[in-house]
C-alpha cells in the first residue's frame, strides 16, 4: 500500500500536468484533491495539446482510475465540457476510469458572479487577480456549511431548498452591494441538474473506493493543483487561492491516511512565475521578465494572462520543502534559462533591516522584503535535446547542485521541454 504526491512548490504553473502525465504510467490511480477549474494542467503528446482543468492528468493513459476527491470544488459545466471535449478527440472516459466524490462541493453560477464582482469592487493593489472561476465563494459556502454537494443534485427537494436558501442572501448581495441582476433559484437548479445528469454515472464514494484500491496494493498518485505559495494557510495571504495545495490538502481532500504517503515530489521551475496579484520579491523588470516570458511561453492555461517572471526564490523554495516534507524536487523549464549569460538566485531576504533565510508568508509584509542574490554562471547552450543527465553542461549541473545544497532536497529529475521524452533522471 503506497501513495506518492506531486505538488507545486511555487505559485502554481510549475508544469505539474506534464509530470503527472509522465508519472501516470507507473501508477494505477491518479487523484485530484483540491482546487477547481482555476487549474490548467497542460500535457503535450506529440502534436496534440491537452489542457485539463478538473480532470486528473492521468486520463490520457489507458487502464488508469482517475478520481476527483471531495476537496475539489466542482464546476460541473466545465467538467462536462472537458469530458466531452476529450471524448471527441478519441480519449475514452467512462466510470471505468473516472470517479467523482459524491461529497465534492459544487461551484454554482452565483459563485462565479460574486468572485468577479468582488474583484471588480476592490481597489487597485487590493485585487487578488483571481481566475474568476468562483473558487473563493464556493469554498466560503463549504466552510460556512451552506454548500451544495454533488450528492444534493439528485434530490430535487433538497437541491431547490438549498439553492433558495443560498440565493436569499446572495441575491441581496448581488443586487444591493454589487449592482448585479438577481438569479432565480428554479433556473439555477434546472441548469445545474442538466450537467449533474451527465455526471451521475461517475459519482461514487471515492473515499471507500480509494482506500479499497490501496488495500488491494494499487499505486496511487496525488496530483496537486496550484502551488504551495498559494495555500490558504501557508501561502502569501491574502494573495492566495482558497484551498490547501500543500501536503495537508491530500489527506483532507481525499481521505487517505498520511501513513501511506511515501514520496512527496515538489515541482519547481528553474525560475519563478506568478499570475495574478500579490508580492513577488524576485520579480524582474519588464525587459528581462518579458524575455523569459516569451522563451518560456509564460501565459496562463486557464485565463491566458501573461505571467510575471522572476529569479528563482530559494528562500521560498526551502520553506516549501520543509513545510511539505518534500522527498524530491523535480526541476522544470531549465532549458528556458539558456537565453541568459548570468543567472541569479535569491538566497536571503532583507526584512526589517535584517538579513534572513526565513520566508515571510504574510502577503503584505512580503512586499517589504529586499531579495539578496547570488549570481551563477549561465550555460548559453540549448538543453532541449538532452536526454540524459550527463548531457547537461557543467554550469547547468552547478545550478542544480546549488539548489540541492541550499534546500537539502535532492533534485531527482529535470525537465528540458514540454514533450514526454524531455526529462532527465539525476
Ligand atoms: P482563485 O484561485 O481563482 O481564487 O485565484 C486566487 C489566486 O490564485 C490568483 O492570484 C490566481 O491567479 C491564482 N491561481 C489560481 N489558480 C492558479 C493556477 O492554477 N496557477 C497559477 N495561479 C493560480
Amino acid at each position: 500500500m503506497s501513495a506518492d504526491v506531486i505538488l507545486g512548490a511555487q505559485w502554481g504553473d510549475e508544469g505539474k500536468g506534464k509530470i503527472v502525465d509522465l508519472f501516470s504510467e507507473q501508477y494505477d490511480v491518479i487523484v485530484r484533491y483540491q482546487g477547481g477549474a482555476n487549474a490548467g494542467h497542460t500535457v503535450i503528446v506529440g502534436k496534440d495539446k491537452y489542457v485539463m482543468h478538473l480532470l486528473p492528468s492521468g486520463v490520457l493513459h489507458k487502464n488508469k482510475m482517475n478520481i476527483i476527491g471531495h476537496g475539489v470544488v466542482l464546476d460541473m459545466e466545465s467538467l462536462v465540457g472537458e469530458i466531452e471535449g476529450l471524448q471527441k478527440r478519441g480519449i475514452s472516459i467512462s466510470p471505468r476510469n473516472l470517479l467523482i466524490s459524491e461529497n465534492a462541493s459544487i461551484v454554482l453560477p452565483y459563485h462565479k458572479l460574486i468572485d468577479k464582482a468582488k474583484e471588480e469592487k476592490k481597489k487597485g493593489g487590493k485585487k487578488i487577480g483571481t481566475t474568476g472561476r468562483g473558487i473563493g465563494p464556493a469554498y466560503t459556502d463549504k466552510y460556512v456549511r451552506i454548500g451544495v454537494r454533488l450528492r444534493d443534485m439528485f434530490n430535487n427537494e433538497t437541491l431547490l431548498a438549498k439553492i433558495e436558501e443560498n440565493l436569499e442572501e446572495k441575491n441581496f448581495l448581488l443586487k444591493n452591494f454589487y449592482g448585479q441582476k438577481e438569479l432565480a433559484a428554479a433556473q439555477v437548479a434546472k441548469e445545474a441538474k442538466k450537467f449533474a445528469k451527465k455526471l451521475k454515472p461517475y459519482m461514487a464514494n471515492t473515499l471507500s473506493v480509494l482506500n479499497n484500491l490501496l488495500k488491494k496494493g494499487k499505486k496511487v498518485l496525488f496530483e496537486g493543483a496550484q502551488g504551495a505559495l498559494l495555500d490558504i494557510d501557508f501561502g502569501t495571504y491574502p494573495y492566495v487561492t482558497s484551498s490547501n495545495p500543500t501536503i495537508g490538502g491530500v489527506m483532507t481532500g481525499s481521505g487517505v491516511s498520511h501513513r501511506l504517503i511515501k514520496k512527496v515530489w515538489g515541482i519547481t521551475k528553474a525560475y519563478q512565475t506568478r499570475v495574478g496579484n500579490g508580492p513577488f520579491p524576485t520579480e524582474l523588470d519588464e525587459e528581462l521578465g518579458s524575455k523569459i516570458r516569451e522563451a518560456g511561453g509564460e501565459y496562463g492555461a486557464t485565463t491566458g494572462r501573461a505571467r510575471r517572471c522572476g529569479w528563482l526564490d530559494l528562500v521560498a523554495l526551502k520553506y516549501v520543502c520543509e513545510l511539505n516534507g518534500l522527498s524530491d524536487i523535480l526541476l522544470t523549464k531549465i532549458d528556458v534559462l539558456s537565453i541568459l549569460k548570468d543567472i541569479k538566485v535569491c538566497t536571503h531576504y532583507i526584512y526589517k533591516g535584517r538579513k534572513t533565510q526565513d520566508f515571510v508568508s504574510d502577503g503584505e509584509e512580503l512586499y517589504t522584503v529586499k531579495p539578496v542574490y547570488k549570481s551563477l554562471k549561465g550555460w548559453g547552450s540549448d538543453l532541449t535535446k538532452a536526454r540524459k543527465y550527463s548531457d547537461l553542461p557543467k554550469a547547468a549541473k552547478a545550478y542544480i547542485k546549488f539548489i540541492e545544497d541550499y534546500t537539502g532536497v535532492k533534485v531527482s529529475m529535470v525537465s528540458v521541454g514540454p514533450e514526454r521524452d524531455q526529462i532527465l533522471k539525476a
